[in-house]
């Protein structure tokens, strides 16, 4: 693709004429977006980048080691990693409001990354992996904020950073071609994207650790049948959450009364508009077998068949 190898030359040449000798950061979330800026910024200007990977501890399974491999030992991308997950547990507790939580997660995510970027020294630049669907999605340009997204507006106000937004004018599929023209893993970079608050706004409501780690195993054993099946590039995003609503069931004898999973799986060429995905049932009916079988005190499991509009693709 010769637009995109244009792309990265032009993106090369301009962030090495805007930073000169000067120093960047960037907040890695562990997401596709974050990653590809991170590996962009590296390939500019090596060494002068320090990415810090806040990990919230709202991660997918292994997602945050995986990240790690690919970008830091083996596209050697400077990073420093901080383990957040209880900070931001805190600061979520008793908090059940879908907008507050966002902003708590994204408020937590900017405080733990002024902690580290000011014990770095004479930093005069903050790249952001900010894509054109976060620009208008987040109500920059439009009157009415649908959901606030935590990499877009979180610039530290108490320090003087000169923004550098390379994938600004990129929608999500281009992303991808970038990131693979980067020497970026196929299957990193072909993974599904996922929202900065992670795993927070797929638990419904208050979260907590035990949610979390519902929500975690299910989507684990989901993405694992979807792969097995060979749908994995057929279907634009799929994940479970954990809304707060328990009913009962019937396990051996025994009455239960236990915890809904909800499957979430849509086709989509930007995430601007999506469509459920219509899994094949001996799909669908085996996950379900196995989020029962093995995730903790879930006893049903539905199947979201609502389009975007008039559903998001997230619950929250
Ligand atoms: P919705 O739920 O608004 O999601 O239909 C559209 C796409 O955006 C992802 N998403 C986010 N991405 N930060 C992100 O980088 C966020 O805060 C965020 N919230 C939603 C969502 O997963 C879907 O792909």
């Amino acid at each position: 693709n010769w637009t995109m190898d244009d792309f990265i030359d032009m993106q090369v040449d301009e962030i090495r004429q805007k930073v000169g000798d000067k120093k960047v950061i960037l907040g890695l979330s562990g997401g596709v977006d974050s990653s590809v800026t991170a590996t962009l910024l590296h390939k500019a200007i090596g060494d002068q980048l320090t990415a810090i990977f806040v990990d919230h501890g709202m991660l997918r399974k292994d997602e945050g080691d995986q990240v790690m491999k690919a970008l830091n030992k083996d596209l050697g991308v400077n990073i420093i990693r901080v383990n957040a997950q209880e900070r931001f547990l805190n600061e979520l507790k008793g908090v059940t409001d879908p907008e507050q939580k966002r902003k708590i997660i994204g408020k937590e995510f900017i405080e733990v990354f002024n902690e580290e970027a000011k014990k770095l020294k004479d930093v005069d630049f903050l790249a952001q992996g900010t894509l054109y669907t976060d620009v208008i999605e987040s109500g920059t340009n439009t009157a009415q904020t649908i959901k606030s997204h935590h990499n877009v507006g979180g610039l530290p106000k108490d320090m003087h950073f000169e923004l550098i937004e390379p994938l600004r004018k990129l929608f999500k599929d281009e992303v991808r071609v970038l990131g693979e023209k980067l020497g970026i893993p196929h299957d990193l970079v072909w993974r599904q994207p996922f929202p900065g608050p992670g795993l927070g706004i797929r638990v419904l409501g208050e979260v907590t650790e035990d949610k979390l780690k519902i929500v975690r195993e299910s989507d684990a054993i989901l993405r694992d049948e979807i792969k097995k099946a060979g749908l994995q590039e057929d279907v634009w995003q799929y994940f479970t959450v954990l809304p707060g609503i328990r009913s009962v069931g019937v396990m051996g004898d025994g009455r239960t009364y236990d915890y809904t999973i909800g499957i979430r799986a849509v086709t989509s060429i930007d995430g601007m508009t999506a469509d459920f995905a219509k899994l094949p049932w001996e799909v669908l009916s085996k996950i379900s077998t196995r989020i029962v079988d093995e995730c903790d005190h879930i006893n049903r499991v539905v199947y979201d068949i609502t389009s975007k509009p008039p559903s998001t693709i997230e619950w929250e």
